[in-house]
């Protein structure tokens, strides 16, 4: 076959993120992992519904009329997502729960799509892309915002699902104590959201033993005021891709799952 025939992978895919405040798309090249073209963004309605939250995701895809109506289509989104369907809501609409996601979506877009967990995707793409990139072993990416998410990767595969925002320490759920939602709520000075993020790391270094560890999330841009703070025996390190990762990984995960 010579070369300039068509690639195996699809070229380009579309990434959506969805999240409290924003609801982001952008088309990704998926060898660069780069955005194709400028993100589009629109707000998240509220209540943030299934059924509001659909039609402005088709909205904030409609505009990208230069990608191919085949090109896999990957959205994330801020809870468990077993199969296509949210299972959980710790920080969005309780009406997610039990919700056919991947149905929900293909019916609004009238293509088919593939739903991810947040974290899930920002770590994916952090392992294919970003500050995990060719790590061999356990690779732990957490992202710090109004919760906190985690994805695992072993050799650059995705164990989806981990929930690692809801240990309980000292009796309580983790991220309500250690989120940076939590910094913000009570004000706390970097050295004191430091020590609660000592104990969250710590706890999570001696139940995993990852090779890396992974900071993600808004607040890791000023990752230089708090990782510096922490002392663990793991390297632990700001992600690379801020916020793309959601859009990349999900458009990403899509897109290898195309593959099969
Ligand atoms: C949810 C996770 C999500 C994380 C970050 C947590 O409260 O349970 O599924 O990945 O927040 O949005």
């Amino acid at each position: 076959m010579p070369e300039t025939s068509s690639p195996a992978r699809p070229a380009l895919a579309l990434g959506v993120d969805i999240g409290g405040s924003g609801i982001k798309a952008a088309p990704v090249d998926l060898l660069a992992g780069e955005f194709r073209a400028e993100r589009v963004r629109l707000a998240t309605p509220q209540p943030a519904t299934p059924a509001a939250v659909a039609p402005v995701v088709a909205q904030v895809l409609a505009g990208f009329t230069d990608v191919p109506a085949d090109a896999p289509v990957g959205i994330t989104f801020p809870a468990v997502v077993q199969h296509g369907i949210t299972r959980t809501a710790a920080n969005v609409d309780p009406s997610w729960i039990g919700t056919d996601a991947e149905a929900l979506f293909s019916d609004a877009l009238g293509r088919e799509v593939q739903v991810v967990n947040d974290a899930d995707a920002a770590g994916y793409a952090e392992a294919a892309f970003g500050a995990a990139k060719g790590v061999k072993g356990v690779v732990v990416v957490t992202t710090l915002g109004t919760g906190i998410g985690s994805a695992i990767i072993v050799d650059g595969k995705l164990v989806p699902n981990t929930e690692l925002g809801h240990l309980e320490i000292g009796g309580h759920d983790a991220e309500k104590k250690a989120a940076d939602s939590a910094r913000e709520r009570h004000d706390l000075s970097w050295q004191q959201w430091a020590k609660r993020l000592q104990r969250y790391y710590s706890h999570l270094e001696d139940l995993l033993w990852p090779d890396l560890i992974v900071v993600g999330g808004g607040v890791s841009k000023k990752h230089e005021k708090f990782l510096p703070l922490l002392d663990l025996r793991t390297p632990i390190v700001p992600a690379g891709l801020l916020n793309d990762a959601g859009i990349i990984g999900a458009a990403s995960l899509a897109a290898a799952r195309r593959r099969g």
